[in-house]
């Protein structure tokens, strides 16, 4: 898609789809709305009053040929409430906007953002959510739809002084919508398609491209450097496991800066092991590794965006799978830390990996973790589909990522860490068992298990198992992987 800033007045502007956006009991008078207005001869205050556009979220209304402008078509695109108008509210009328319009087969569109939204950080959330409610998933269909598509994205609204952040915007904004569609598209493909070495082989060719150093450790070497709890959960697969590590240095790493883990879930599919899933809406369990395609995702962003501290992503991958060599409910391994685990269920395996993960995190010297993962289906009751989970072992570390997740317009809640919960875990026959005893706080024992390997490290964990995957299609948002936590966690890495 072609990207533009553009400054032309609005009468000017030669596109498909001008695209605007009005508030409920909005008034016309005034700025770009206003002058929109006295173009077209009143038009938008007459739609008002007719009660056709009332300026409730989302509504579409779609005018053709309109009279005193040059754009074929104008989109109005209602934004709700102005006092509660805020950057997620405008990712979501952009990305609407373009969806709507593709349908209708518009192949160029100009956003015109309103008076007071015009900043590089305007810019940028514009672009991300177009770009990102353009990924369709229709990779393996054959009859694709190739004529619905939009090529060019112009951003106006913005004066001449303000074009040199306009474009800043407009070029990380590119970067990292197109990474968070790299990560959705790995999150998409399906196991038969992307076991655990095919995600390696994924990750070194975006590696190559992006420059980054890689290295894969094969099951070999997994096995050499003792991460018992990895192998664990992989010895029920004839696909081999992978632990893939990517890493990013700075042009000029300070000595004293921080290292930051990114430690990523990728369980590329989950049946539950021995402690077998329901067959109902087992074929979801392919998205079982987006906190590790999330991480992924972040490295190419990173590559290109070139943070000032170095990060170390680390990824292990496996299928989870009940055969005949599977680990048991009952079985007692061993992590690369040397702690021992008792696995009363092989469901629970996504901290099983993690704990080898976020050690070797440790080892290869992250100052700072942070871990994604599709962990419990218990964070679905407590947020819905609504908030990633946040678990934090130092406020001060999750305090940064939460503000980051603010100014990345992803929805983000903490949950508690109270020590009574790390009680839970303790283990009858071993140091730790990977399911809580008694009922309730799911998502909090399973943080805590994962804490248990982070040990001093100030440490963040992730539960996107209810925001990684769209069961329904959004106005804004195409059904499938929704590539949650990337842009927050650019975001974070960036600020330090
Ligand atoms: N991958 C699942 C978690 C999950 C559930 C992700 C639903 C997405 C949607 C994870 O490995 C798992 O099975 N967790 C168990 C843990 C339990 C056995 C303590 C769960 O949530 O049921
Ligand atoms: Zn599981
Ligand atoms: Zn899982």
């Amino acid at each position: 898609m072609q990207i533009t800033f553009e400054t032309k007045p609005t009468a000017a502007l030669e596109t498909d789809a001008l695209v605007t956006y009005v508030f409920e009991n909005g008034e016309f008078a005034q700025g770009h709305i206003g002058e929109l207005d006295k173009l077209t001869g009143g038009l938008l205050r007459r739609l008002s009053k007719s009660g056709e556009v009332t300026g409730k979220s989302l509504e579409m209304t779609l005018l053709h040929a309109p009279a005193g402008i040059k754009a074929a078509r104008l989109l109005i695109v209602g934004a709700g409430k102005r006092d509660q108008f805020n950057a997620i509210t405008l990712r979501k009328v952009a990305g609407a906007a373009l969806r709507h319009l593709k349908s209708r087969s518009a192949h160029s569109m100009v956003f015109l953002a309103r008076e007071g939204d015009a900043t590089d950080e305007t810019a940028q959330a514009i672009v991300e959510s177009v770009i990102a409610a353009d990924f369709e998933t229709d990779k393996y269909k054959t009859d694709k739809k190739n004529d619905k598509f939009i090529d060019s994205l112009a951003i106006a609204g913005f004066g001449e002084r303000e074009k040199g952040a306009g474009e800043k915007g407009i070029a990380r904004g590119r970067i990292i919508a197109e990474a968070q569609n790299f990560t959705r598209d790995l999150v998409n493909e399906p196991s038969n398609k992307l076991t655990p070495s095919i995600l390696a082989e994924k990750a070194a060719a975006m590696a190559k491209e992006a420059g980054l150093a890689i290295d894969i450790l094969d099951e070999k070497r997994i096995a050499e450097l003792k991460m018992g709890a990895l192998l664990s959960v992989a010895q029920g697969s004839i696909e081999p496991p992978r632990m893939i590590v990517i890493t990013y240095t700075p042009p000029n790493p300070k000595p004293e800066a921080p290292v930051v883990g990114l430690v990523g879930k990728a369980v590329t599919f989950d049946t539950g092991g021995i402690s077998i899933k329901p067959a109902d809406g087992m074929e979801k369990m392919k998205y079982d590794m987006a906190g590790g395609a999330t991480m992924l995702g972040i490295m190419k962003a990173l590559a290109a965006l070139k943070p000032s501290v170095k990060v170390i992503c680390v990824v292990p991958a496996t299928e989870n799978m009940p055969g005949g060599r599977a680990q048991k409910p009952g079985d007692i391994q061993t992590a690369m830390s040397g702690k021992t685990i008792e696995v009363l269920n092989t469901d629970a395996e996504g901290r099983l990996i993690l704990a080898d993960g976020v050690h070797y995190a440790k080892q290869l010297g992250a100052t700072h973790l942070v871990d994604a993962a599709t962990l419990t289906g218990a964070i679905v009751v407590a947020l819905a589909n609504v908030n990633v989970g946040v678990f934090g072992s130092e406020q001060a570390w999750t305090d940064r990522l939460l503000a980051s997740a603010k100014a990345a317009g992803e929805k983000m809640w903490q949950l508690p860490m109270d020590e009574e919960y790390r009680e839970l875990i303790k283990g009858s026959f071993a140091d730790i068992q990977n399911i809580g005893s008694g009922k309730g706080g799911g998502s909090i024992t399973g943080a805590w298990f994962i804490r248990e390997f982070a040990g001093d490290t100030p440490w963040i964990h992730l539960d996107i198992a209810g925001t990684a995957w769209n069961d329904d299609a959004k106005p804004w948002l195409a059904k499938g992987p929704t590539g949650v936590g990337l842009r927050t966690l650019v975001h974070l890495v960036t600020s330090l």
